[in-house]
């Protein structure tokens, strides 16, 4: 009786499980797209795609992990931010410099050949962020598939949700924590400004007239000071890399960190993490310990691609990444 009762029970269950699964999609799992687009492989496609374009341009490594953080904080990683049109995302100021949407289209034309409409925009960027990690020298993950790409795309909500680089560490920290990701997914993030650049307007006022007092950030190093004037007199258009060392201007190793704690933060968001005692240990740990930041940033970088994850009928696969198929009604 027992027994019949349990199983009766455990069907019970599995029927509603696939009936779960069934309206609202799967879950994200490592692998989804295996046996999914005839014999090819999904993933190495992306990333043989990904690999021709770095040859070419070293700077989309730091484009396609960018692009992954600002697609997931808003709206989560439905690829929203690829939708072009008058007030999307995409023309939000903090997006306007963002780069390797080329990268994205071929990435997607190569998958549209292989199997068309199979494999969504929003895992696109997500393998393509991974691709780009690695081949900067981080450590290979196992990225999770299996979302779909959302309808819609707002500008204003790409204001509301995107950091601004003068946050303080307590709201940045919130932030974060509001999609699911803990302080030390957010500093091991913000990891990723260990790759590319940021024009002088969003530091300027660091270094004339930090918070409205006629004086530069007394957290900078004179030298510093003095080199990033040099680049970046007032309302200069001019770019910075993040890190000083030219051959690690698109390297994924922690130098970032040490960088930090010698008061080479360029952002004030990341001069913050190092002094915050929210986050300073953190800081630490991720510049001392070996490997630490490298084993770290990948499983960081799967927790941010489960935010806000579309699946089934909440979504779709777009054929083409800047354009929904059909419009809801
Ligand atoms: C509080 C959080 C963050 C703030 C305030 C912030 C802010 C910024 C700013 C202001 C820039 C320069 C953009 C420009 O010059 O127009 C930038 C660049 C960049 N950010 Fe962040 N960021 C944050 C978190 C992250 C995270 C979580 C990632 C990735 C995991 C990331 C990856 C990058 C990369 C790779 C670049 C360089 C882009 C390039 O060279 O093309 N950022 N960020």
């Amino acid at each position: 009786m027992m027994r019949c009762t349990s199983s009766a029970a455990l069907a019970l269950g599995l029927i509603l499980v696939t009936l779960i699964s069934q309206s609202y999609g799967q879950k994200l799992q490592v692998g989804y797209y295996n046996g999914k687009c005839w014999n090819y492989n999904v993933e190495e496609i992306v990333f043989n795609v990904v690999k021709a374009k770095f040859a070419r341009d070293p700077t989309i490594v730091a484009g396609l992990i960018r692009l992954q953080f600002h697609d997931c904080i808003v709206r989560g990683c439905d690829a929203s931010v690829l939708l072009n049109g008058p007030k999307t995302e995409k023309t939000a100021s903090p997006n306007l410099s963002l780069q390797g949407f080329y990268v994205v289209d071929a990435v997607k034309a190569a998958l549209e050949k292989a199997c068309p409409g199979v494999v969504s925009c929003a895992d696109v960027l997500n393998i393509a962020a991974r691709s780009a990690v690695f081949l900067a020298g981080g450590k290979w993950y196992f990225v999770e598939t299996g979302r779909r790409d959302g309808f819609e795309s707002h500008q204003s909500e790409a204001i509301a949700n995107l950091p601004s680089e003068n946050m303080q560490v307590r709201d940045a920290v919130h932030l974060f924590a509001s999609r699911g990701l803990s302080k030390e997914d957010f500093v091991v993030l913000l990891g990723g400004h260990t790759v590319g650049a940021t024009h002088c307007d969003k530091f300027e006022s660091r270094l004339y007239n930090y918070h409205n007092t006629g004086k530069p950030d007394a957290k900078m190093t004179s030298n510093m000071l003095y080199a990033l004037k040099k680049t970046c007199p007032r309302r200069s258009k001019n770019q910075v890399y993040f890190k000083n060392n030219p051959k690690s201007h698109y390297r994924m190793d922690n130098t970032y960190y040490k960088n930090l704690l010698v008061n080479q933060g360029i952002l004030e968001i990341d001069s913050n993490i190092a002094s915050s005692p929210l986050t300073n240990s953190l800081v630490k740990k991720l510049a001392y310990a070996p490997g630490y930041f490298e084993s770290r940033f990948g499983p960081a970088m799967v927790n941010m691609g489960r935010i806000g994850v579309l699946t089934g009928k909440q979504g779709e696969v777009r054929k083409y990444c800047g354009a929904v198929n059909h419009h809801k009604h």
